[in-house]
């Protein structure tokens, strides 16, 4: 199993319990939509099984590395190497272009290879924009360089919050079409919050979260 969530609860500071109990699991070359009303905790999940916050009990289990036993570092280093998120807020740096953009995350994780960068950006539309800041882009192109970003390092796990919320039809297909050949090509597993029930009938499965449990 490349992903085990055991019995997670999370509750935030001064909330009520967002996660109640929740276990899921994936395997290599598994791919996962997670379905849920607006506040169900879809978001929440992801962040814990990226290695982003911490839970009040259960454990997640990344590539046999339980999660809850990992200091600052070895969460740090976890987030650089093995697990991308494609945020639902892009989270892109003002500062850099789309191309900077684009290679940081492998940068950082010394895995920049500039053939599969080249074929992420124009697959996902970009090769005009390369040298555009994000306050220039649209929703939409934001959202392309995030889930570029994320793909460019090869995780062994993908996190992807809403990735094509900000997408029409035909950039939605092609962007999910990335997401899977990444799955199929290097074993990656993923896990994607949607709406849409078109992208979640092209993934293996689908979980739903409702009241703090998947139903
Ligand atoms: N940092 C935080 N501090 C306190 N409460 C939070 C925090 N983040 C989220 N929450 C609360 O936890 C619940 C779950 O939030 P979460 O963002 O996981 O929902 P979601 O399913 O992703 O919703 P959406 O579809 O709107 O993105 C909500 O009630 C939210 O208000
Ligand atoms: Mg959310």
């Amino acid at each position: 199993m490349l992903l085990e969530i055991q019995n997670i609860h999370k509750t935030y500071p001064r909330g009520r319990p967002v996660l109640n109990d929740v276990s899921l699991s994936l395997e290599r070359g598994q791919t996962l939509a997670i379905t849920g009303e607006s506040g169900s905790g879809k978001s929440t999940l992801l962040n814990l099984a990226g290695a982003l916050d911490s839970f009040d009990s259960g454990e997640i289990v990344l590539d046999g590395t339980a999660l809850s036993r990992l200091d600052d570092r070895g969460r740090a280093l976890l987030r650089r190497e093995d697990v991308s998120l494609v945020f639902q807020q892009f989270n892109l740096i003002p500062s850099l272009t789309v191309a900077q953009n684009l290679s940081f995350h492998a940068r950082l994780a010394n895995r920049v290879d500039p053939e599969w960068l080249a074929h992420l950006t124009a697959t996902l539309g970009l090769a005009d924009l390369t040298q555009r800041y994000p306050e220039h882009l649209s929703g939409g192109q934001q959202q392309r360089v995030a889930i570029g970003r994320a793909l460019a390092v090869r995780p062994k796990l993908l996190l992807a919050d809403e990735p094509t919320g900000n997408l029409d039809e035909t950039a939605s297909a092609a962007v999910l079409d990335l997401m899977l050949s990444l799955v199929a090509d290097t074993g990656a597993a993923l896990l994607l919050v949607t709406h849409s029930p078109v992208i979640a009938a092209r993934l293996d499965r689908t979980a739903h979260l409702a009241n703090g449990r998947i139903a």
